[in-house]
């Protein structure tokens, strides 16, 4: 039976941080099974128990999962003393959720990223044996011509004894240079080491797609929203192969 302390029930659903849940508790502001009880230690079953704080019900959920539209200038980590991060953008009751980004984006890079507490969700994503694709558009600082398609598909070195897995390159304008990339793996600035390796520096970057999943272009950077059930689907029997970007 899925049992859970109460309040840590409470914590789980963003509602207060564990002190604050049992005081709510000790306040009499929380009942099961429209009961009010006062011990914080009780446990409930998450699936038949109702659970009212101040009169409304709480459905649980156990995992969450959002898209973020990651603006530049915020670091794709948890928490910074100095800089402002990913979670910053969210609001405290979903951070209480113990939420964290699925990967990383540079700070400069923008665009779908992520965001989840289910580990074995992201584990999954991140594995480098599923080989989840991402797409990024990138604009450069000069145009690498028609050969580092050929090197990119072939797999391209990009230093530190590394070469990339083969990925996809397509240019989609030429003033400026606008490509879009396809890769399978999440190495260290891996789409800007792939450019610098054919002579172009990447000015901007965007990601556009993981796995199945495209980012919602009506998410404005730093807005995000929750991933609807057909698009979690795809996420998790994403797969390597596609034969076309887009
Ligand atoms: N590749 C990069 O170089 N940077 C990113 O943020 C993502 C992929």
């Amino acid at each position: 039976m899925p049992k859970l302390r109460l309040d840590k029930f409470l914590k789980d659903q963003g509602i207060a941080v564990r002190s604050e849940a049992k005081s709510l508790i000790k306040k009499g502001l929380v009942s099961v099974n429209d009961i009010i009880v006062k011990d914080p230690g009780i446990h409930v079953n998450t699936e038949e128990d109702i659970i009212k704080v101040r009169g409304v019900q709480i459905d649980y959920r156990q995992f969450v999962y959002y898209m973020l539209n990651k603006p530049k200038g915020v670091i794709t980590a948890t928490q910074d003393k100095k800089l402002k991060t990913v979670l910053d953008l969210f609001p405290e009751e979903i951070r209480r959720r113990g939420v964290f980004p699925v990967g990383r984006l540079d700070k400069d890079t923008e665009g779908l990223l992520l965001i989840t507490n289910d580990g074995a969700f992201a584990h999954n994503l991140l594995s480098p044996k599923k080989g989840v694709k991402k797409l990024y558009e990138a604009v450069l600082d000069s145009y690498p011509g028609e050969e580092a398609i050929k090197k990119f598909e072939e797999g391209i070195y990009i230093g530190d004894n590394y070469t990339a897995l083969p990925a996809k390159l397509e240019y989609i304008s030429k003033d400026p240079v606008r490509a879009l990339v396809e890769i399978y793996e999440g190495k260290f600035h891996q789409v800007k080491r792939m450019f610098k390796a054919v002579g172009a520096a990447v000015v901007e970057l965007k990601r556009l797609r993981m796995g199945d999943v495209w980012l919602d272009e009506s998410l404005k950077p730093g807005e995000f929203r929750e991933l609807t059930n057909e698009e979690l689907l795809k996420l998790s029997v994403s797969n390597h192969s596609s034969d076309k970007l887009i």
